[in-house]
């Protein structure tokens, strides 16, 4: 698959180079300086380039977005034509402090990237996980307990393609549903920044659902 990856900070290079290392050709773009797009490509240890939101947009199968809400807009303009792409959106609709949703209850982040990128395909992922357990789940993916990942979306194939890159990382993908259970998951993701960033236990924490009775 060819993953266009739009903002390269703490998840966009995490992910991205865990793509790149699960084979997947990954063009890393959106950062402040040239030069660290270029050592993470040349870090990622795959087939990863650096190059512009447009470059990544092009040929990509899958888009993932990973900015901070206040820029989703630009990076939008920038990306140029997204009709038909898929975007894989781990960008939860935060205020600039990151303290509060800005977007809730009765509609979600997600469904508003969805208003703004109309004719993308969008499906909300990897927003409920923080960026520095990434790379153990990724090296522990061979157990046969993998963490639960969290997903929805309104098109069956775009989600099936998300589903694949969230596998690809060491996750168990849980399909949630429509985009709309996104009033869900962006809250959820609140709860697992809580206990990751606000106690004494450490970043690095992963869910899993199980399911009794079946
Ligand atoms: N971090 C997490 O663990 C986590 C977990 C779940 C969800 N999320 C969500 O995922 C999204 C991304 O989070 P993140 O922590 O990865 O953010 P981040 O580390 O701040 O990364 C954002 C990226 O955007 C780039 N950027 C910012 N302003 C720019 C500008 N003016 N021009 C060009 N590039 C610019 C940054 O460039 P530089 O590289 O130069 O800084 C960086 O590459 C957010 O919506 C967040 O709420 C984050």
């Amino acid at each position: 698959m060819r993953v266009g990856i739009l903002g390269s900070g703490l998840m966009g290079a995490k992910l991205g180079t865990l793509f790149a290392r699960a084979g997947h050709e990954v063009v890393f773009s959106y950062a402040r300086s040239a030069r660290k797009l270029e050592r993470l490509a040349r870090e990622a240890r795959g087939r990863a380039r650096a190059g512009t939101p447009a470059e990544a947009t092009r040929d990509a199968d899958a888009l993932l977005l990973a900015v901070h809400w206040s820029r989703v807009d630009q990076v939008l303009r920038q990306a140029g034509d997204l009709a038909g792409k898929v975007i894989v959106s781990c960008s939860l609709p935060m205020n600039k402090t990151d303290t509060a949703l800005v977007i809730g209850r009765s509609f979600s982040g997600a469904e508003e990237l969805a208003k703004r990128a109309r004719t993308a395909r969008v499906v909300a992922a990897f927003g409920t996980i923080p960026s520095e357990v990434l790379l153990s789940v990724f090296e522990a993916r061979r157990k046969s307990r993998r963490p639960s990942l969290v997903y929805c979306g309104d098109d069956q194939d775009a989600k099936e393609l998300a589903a694949t890159l969230i596998r690809d990382v060491g996750f168990d993908p849980v399909d949630a549903g429509p985009l709309r259970i996104a009033r869900y998951t962006e809250p959820f993701a609140l709860l697992i920044a809580q206990l990751a960033y606000e106690t004494d236990a450490g970043p690095e924490l992963a869910y899993r659902f199980e399911r009794f009775g079946e």
